[in-house]
């Protein structure tokens, strides 16, 4: 019955996210949402785990057999030490943020980029195929929606950073998987004429609670026809979204990116279909 099936048994299966701080995560609300929504009988809690101890957290979880793991910041490239094995999407990327127990087999997976472009198709139905994208930046997470979208056979794809030499490198790292054109960015104009663009994704800190008034790219610069999409969400509507919706642009919030990551991490552990509806929801519902 519908009681006994909510409790914690001796077989359920163990979730976590690992990080430090922790306590403001919303993923175990999301998952456990959708591991009730989906009858699969599992629990996810939450660890605040210091670098120092690291690396008996993970060899702790191989102890005590749980099924995955997430990790955030700041062990996202330290945990990759104490792995066994790595998906393509960690190594590209040079960080891990979902780790499945594979019969004992520690594989470090990164679903940040890949949740990124579902989101991106999903929600805002674009077709990374035809488009040519610019990204904002240049660190950790532009890495990993930058290594999806070659992944994704994205048309034509170019990244502006303030430091070009961290453009470089990002394009040289990913060489492999396709072509990245760096580019400057000088007083947020990128040097790319705005009708060669058809969606730009905001990959920076800029505009992120509580500076909310900054943005990296002039309103100036931005065009109607173009996707606008920050991976900011707090606040949902960053500067660069208000400045590309009131020239009418289609404007692609952070909360997906959020929402699809942990919807490919679920379907790792789970080999379920997420319903990320219902995550997406659970998340919009604690945001103040
Ligand atoms: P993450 O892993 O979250 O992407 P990161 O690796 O520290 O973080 O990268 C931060 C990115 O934000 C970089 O592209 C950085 O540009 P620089 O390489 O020039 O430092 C960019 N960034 C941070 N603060 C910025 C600012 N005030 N103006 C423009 N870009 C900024």
């Amino acid at each position: 019955n519908a009681a006994s099936k909510s409790l914690i048994s001796s077989s359920t299966q163990l979730l976590a996210v690992i990080g430090d701080p922790i306590r403001q995560s919303k993923s175990p609300l999301m998952h456990n949402a959708a591991l009730q929504a989906c009858h699969w009988d599992g629990v996810y809690t939450a660890f605040q785990v210091s670098s120092e101890q690291l690396e008996q957290a993970i060899e702790g979880m191989r102890a005590l057999g749980f099924r995955g793991m997430n990790v955030t910041i700041p062990h996202k490239e330290q945990v990759i030490h104490y792995l066994d094995q790595l998906d393509e999407s960690a190594s590209a990327s040079g960080a891990v943020n979902t780790i499945v127990n594979d019969n004992g087999t520690l594989i470090g997976y990164n679903t940040d980029g890949l949740g990124y472009v579902r989101s991106l198709k999903e929600e805002s139905g674009v077709d990374v195929s035809s488009a040519s994208i610019l990204i904002i930046g240049a660190g950790g997470a532009a890495r990993g929606i930058a290594y999806a979208l070659l992944r994704e056979g994205c048309r034509k794809l170019y990244v502006a950073n303030r430091t070009k030499e961290r453009a470089f490198q990002l394009a040289e790292d990913l060489a492999e998987f396709g072509a990245v054109i760096p580019i400057g960015i000088d007083e947020g104009i990128p040097d790319l004429n705005p009708d060669e663009v058809n969606v730009v994704i905001q990959t920076t800190s800029v505009g992120m609670h509580p500076n909310v008034d900054d943005s990296p790219v002039a309103s100036s610069w931005l065009r109607q026809p173009m996707v606008v999409s920050d991976i900011i969400y707090n606040p949902l509507r960053t500067k660069l979204l208000q400045s590309a919706e009131q020239l009418g642009a289609t404007v692609h919030e952070g909360l997906g990116m959020f929402v699809y990551q942990g919807a490919i991490a679920f379907e790792l552990w789970t080999q379920q279909p997420a319903p990320t509806v219902l995550m997406r929801q659970t998340v919009y519902d604690t945001l103040g």
